[in-house]
């Protein structure tokens, strides 16, 4: 494991942006998890930027994404897949139709879990994950635990993270009970993992 300080957010942003380039450039072709929540943004911008001056091609690039709320539609602008499109897919050459990110509105969850582990398989695997984490240390919706699903499983949210998550809805009322989510399993099988942590509310999570 290596542990890349960065001085600031904007720094942080960069280097990870740079850790992500160069998978795109080493293999064009490769699979990058991805993940939503505030602390990737400053990252996907820069890549975005490095695509308008031509210097990335995501045109073969396949992604899998680590969550979703159950029960939100990808157009609900609090999905996970309205977060992407948003904040990276619309903005770069990727084909929407190598974009995965789990079914929030799929009628069978537990099926749809299953098909998202097919997903993931069928494609070989991921290159590179990344991750954010949780004041709480939860990484994707996987809670702490002595225990961890390995595979993609549907989870009931914790008070506390339905409490941290509803500044983005209208009330705690409208924030999802579930999501689903790929396990530690699923993470832990990725060729290399990046996670980012910024700031003090994360310093004990890394710790
Ligand atoms: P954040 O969320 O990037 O918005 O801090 C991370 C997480 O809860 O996994």
């Amino acid at each position: 494991m290596k542990i890349y300080a960065a001085k600031d957010y904007s720094d942080l942003s960069r280097k990870a942006a740079n850790l992500i380039s160069a998978q795109i450039i080493m293999k064009p072709d490769a699979v990058l998890g991805l993940a939503t929540g505030s602390t990737p943004v400053g990252a996907y911008k820069q890549l975005i930027a490095w695509y308008e001056e031509g210097d990335l091609d995501f045109s073969r690039i396949r992604s899998v994404n680590l969550d979703e709320y159950k029960g939100l539609s990808g157009e609900h602008d609090q999905s996970y897949r309205y977060f992407m499109n948003h904040n990276l897919f619309n903005h770069v050459n990727i084909r929407k139709e190598d974009t995965n990110v789990p079914n929030g509105l799929a009628e069978d969850a537990e099926a749809e879990c299953v098909r998202y582990n097919g997903v993931i398989a069928a494609m070989g695997g991921i290159d590179l994950q990344l991750l954010g984490i949780g004041g709480n240390g939860h990484i994707g919706f996987n809670e702490p635990s002595s225990v961890f699903e390995k595979g993609t499983h549907v989870v009931t949210l914790t008070e506390e993270t339905r409490q941290s998550n509803a500044r983005f809805f209208a009330s705690i009322d409208e924030v999802p009970t579930h999501a689903l989510t790929m396990g530690v399993g699923n993470i832990m099988s990725a060729r290399k993992i990046l996670l980012l942590a910024s700031g003090e509310a994360k310093a004990k999570a890394v710790y």
